[in-house]
């Protein structure tokens, strides 16, 4: 099959354009669509058998259950039944954005969707692209990250069409995402809401909204058995091995560089990922500069298409610098681990 491409541009085509995507969405076909965290690959949500489609592009585990998106807290009603009128008013204080919610779903989601289970996770995004495709579907939308299953989230349309092409109908290019991780997953069937995966929205955030918050024991303790399906595979990967390295700066400069010099000794094309601050302090085959430490929302927009670099230029091994657990250095580590298998060093200073 032939992926069609559908460049945003600004201008009076557009409507066309996503009327054009949406089409293809309502005969029961795929189409990726840009999200204010990754890109996502759509399907009607409502359709059974374009919600299988999704789990064959992506080589996706049948047991992991997509996310339902959709563009009005009104719509909901149709799609979970144990909510109150706080589920209501907390729904329209922090949506749209990139926060999941999961609750006890109803006789309308089909199977595919919640993998058989008896939840489903549905979201709004803040995306304007993303929402004006959703309404033109006019259907609320399954979407998983649309990489193919264990590879780094794409965060633009090129990443996409790197995984899936030939393979979807459509992919909507709308630019880059602007957070580029996943959003926060809460578990809102319980006494007290849980995060199964963290994102933009930290705990400390959601606990001004939700009061009481717990994460999920799997996030922080790697051989806790995690709640949520998508959680316990490695994830986000690149193909070149990746080790993490923390630490107080100038110790952690001058080990990485002791390691590039070594690995590139033993013949390896060494890839580095630090912050803007220590590019010029570590040589390596190529670098990618993070952004500042003191900002690591840039960390967070750059990491997936960072890896996706790394293996286009034929890195060997990549050593990255990582952040400290706190904050929203826990979602970004949370994926950095995965995509490590878990090889974290802590450099002492
Ligand atoms: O930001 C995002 O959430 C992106 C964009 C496209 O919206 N989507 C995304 O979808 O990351 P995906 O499928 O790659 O990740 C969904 C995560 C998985 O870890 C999955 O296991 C979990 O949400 N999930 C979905 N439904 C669930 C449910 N009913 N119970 C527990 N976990 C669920
Ligand atoms: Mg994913």
């Amino acid at each position: 099959m032939e992926t069609k491409i559908f460049t945003i541009q600004d201008d009076k085509e557009d409507e066309k354009k996503i009327a054009e995507a949406a089409e293809l969405i309502r005969s029961g076909g795929l189409v990726a669509m840009p999200t204010e965290t990754v890109y996502g690959l759509a399907a009607n949500g409502l359709d059974e058998e374009a919600c299988r489609k999704i789990f064959a592009a992506k080589k996706r585990p049948p047991d992991n259950p997509l996310i339902l998106h959709i563009t009005e807290v009104e719509q909901i009603k149709d799609l979970i039944v144990d909510y109150t009128e706080k589920d209501l008013r907390l729904m329209e204080e922090l949506w749209p954005g990139p926060m999941t919610l999961i609750y006890r779903k109803s006789e309308r989601i089909p199977d595919a969707v919640t993998a058989g289970g008896d939840t489903v996770a549905v979201r709004i995004p803040s995306h304007r692209i993303a929402r004006q495709f959703i309404e033109a579907c006019g259907v609320p939308l399954a979407a998983p990250s649309a990489n193919v299953s264990g590879r780094p989230s794409p965060t633009n349309a090129r990443d996409v069409l790197q995984d899936m092409e030939g393979r979807i109908e459509g992919i909507i290019d709308g630019g880059d995402s602007s957070i580029g991780i996943e959003s926060t997953v809460v578990d809102m069937t319980g006494k007290v809401p849980v995060i199964l995966r963290p994102g933009f929205y930290t705990p400390e955030f959601l606990t001004h909204y939700m009061g009481e918050v717990r994460l999920d024991d799997a996030i922080l303790d790697q051989d806790v058995a995690p709640r949520s399906p998508g959680q316990k595979y490695k994830h986000y990967a690149p193909k070149a091995e990746l080790r993490v390295y923390v630490g107080e700066r100038k110790a952690l400069c001058t080990k990485l560089q002791e390691k590039v010099r070594q690995l590139q000794a033993q013949g390896m094309k060494v890839g580095v990922m630090t912050f803007s601050e220590n590019m010029d302090f570590i040589e390596g085959d190529r670098k990618i500069a993070m952004g500042s430490f003191e900002d690591i929302t840039q960390m967070g927009s750059r990491l997936f298409s960072a890896f996706r670099q790394m293996d286009a230029w034929g890195m060997d091994i990549i050593l990255m610098e990582g952040v400290e657990d706190s904050g929203y250095g826990v979602s970004l580590m949370n994926r950095i681990k995965k995509a490590s298998g878990g090889k974290i060093e802590r450099i002492k200073g």
